[in-house]
């Protein structure tokens, strides 16, 4: 069945008919339901494993994004995040996507990076030679020695290269680059073990003194790509979309705007999947700024009727050990979406990016983006003035009329119809109270 007949009306349905349905697809089995209906994970002594001085839990709602087909797969989305509008605009514009064209993609390289710092190199001519009489020995010992289960599988480190950076004082630095295939993996854990392992051979025969050893999170040698392609864009469209590109592409105040409307797409994955967002954060933001320059790190262009859309970054996740697999809920998250491997989850989340994008342009370049966020966001402005189950529908209805007419609604006005409703004239209160 195409993935938007099985998504049919899906937003409009109560949690429970979600549940069947998601149950239906086998995106859940019923021991998740059970799981979700609880409200989640409740394990308090799970929460000291994962972190220190822990009091408890934080949690983010959690919902699907619908409608996504990658590389001809139907898959549900988790994302856990707090913000309105997103769920709802990144499924509805993969179901334009799906209804006019599709989403490929693909990973770009196969290594991750480790650094071993020589933060004042006494001769760097002697540190290039040493490497190039010895790396292939290195190689060989390190990909034995700390790599053998990765070798196995086709990875291990690959190559080691010297790079000379400007230190402190006149004072050169010198930086080893290990290049490492982790294969499907993340491969974090083992690039810094590989790096301390190197550290030992390097400064036994150099007699240089190694500062640190830790990866890069500017991963620029395994970068993940989506691609979308639409056929029949309306013209006008098509070019504004490519507008709003290049405006992205060469304006760095506009390009952390877009690239944080394509972080909308993807933390809530990276969140719901248990994975460290902010290494995915730091290498998609250290990749913009590549040439010197802050950029966007989505591109769209539009000619003879077909809008086609292209994601490239480095974008480093995992799909087992520590919290995802520990993380009951990012368990359950992972197997919702059925990835076989950390490169496929990488990859869905760049689509989702993509999408999430495309959704956030389209909406600028046409209607707006208040319009979509602030009809989302009527609920919770019924909830912030505190509105009673009763009231909520009535306020809601006169707020989504204002909104209409007025084109933007606000704390305040909630405040004063419901105030009104409530038969009382009152002066509306301040958004934030003074403590
Ligand atoms: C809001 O969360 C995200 C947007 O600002 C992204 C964009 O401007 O492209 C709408």
């Amino acid at each position: 069945m195409e993935i938007d007949q099985f998504f049919k009306g899906f937003s409009k349905l109560q949690r429970d008919q979600r549940f069947e349905r998601l149950l239906a697809m086998g995106a859940l089995s019923k021991a998740d339901i059970d799981y979700l209906k609880a409200g989640g994970v409740h394990d308090l002594a799970l929460a000291d494993n994962f972190i220190e001085n822990s009091i408890g839990y934080f949690q983010l709602p959690l919902g699907v994004a619908t409608n996504f087909k990658i590389d001809g797969v139907n898959r549900v989305i988790p994302m856990a995040v707090e913000e309105t509008s997103i769920i709802a605009a990144a499924s509805k514009t993969a179901r334009w996507v799906n209804q006019c064209g599709s989403i490929n993609t693909e990973t770009e390289g196969e290594t991750i990076i480790g650094q071993i710092q020589i933060a004042r190199v006494a001769n760097f001519q002697a540190l290039e030679e040493l490497l190039s009489e010895n790396k292939t020995q290195w190689m060989a010992q390190v990909n034995e020695q700390v790599a053998a289960s990765m070798v196995k599988r086709g990875g291990g480190v690959e190559d080691i290269q010297l790079r000379k950076v400007q230190g402190v004082d006149d004072h050169d630095m010198a930086v080893f680059h290990v290049l490492f295939n982790p294969c499907d993996a993340m491969g974090a854990n083992m690039i810094n073990q590989v790096c301390e392992y190197l550290k030992g051979p390097i400064e036994a025969l150099s007699g240089e003194k190694v500062t640190m050893c830790i990866l890069s999170n500017l991963v620029d040698s395994k970068l993940t790509v989506a691609r979308i392609e639409m056929e029949g864009v309306d013209p006008e469209m098509g070019e504004k979309i490519q507008e709003a590109s290049i405006f992205a592409e060469s304006d760095p105040y506009r390009a952390a705007t877009n690239n944080k409307g394509v972080l909308n797409g993807i933390d809530p994955i990276l969140i719901a999947t248990g994975n460290d967002w902010r290494a995915v954060e730091a290498g998609i933001h250290a990749y913009a700024c590549r040439d010197g320059q802050y950029r966007s790190i989505t591109k769209w262009r539009y000619s003879n009727n077909k809008l086609t859309g292209i994601f490239r970054a480095p974008l480093i996740v995992g799909t087992v050990g520590g919290v995802t697999s520990l993380h009951p809920t990012a368990r359950l998250c992972l197997d919702m979406l059925n990835v076989e491997s950390a490169n496929g989850l990488a990859r869905i989340c760049a689509s989702v990016g993509l999408v999430q994008n495309l959704g956030a342009l389209k909406a600028l370049t046409t209607v707006g983006i208040i319009e979509g966020h602030m009809k989302l966001h009527i609920k919770n402005l019924t909830l912030g003035v505190g509105a009673n189950e009763a009231e909520a529908r009535p306020l809601q209805k006169k707020l989504e009329q204002l909104l209409a007419a007025k084109k933007r609604i606000s704390h305040s006005d909630a405040w004063q119809i419901l105030q009104a409703l409530r038969g009382q004239a009152a002066t509306a209160p301040q958004e934030t109270s003074p403590i």
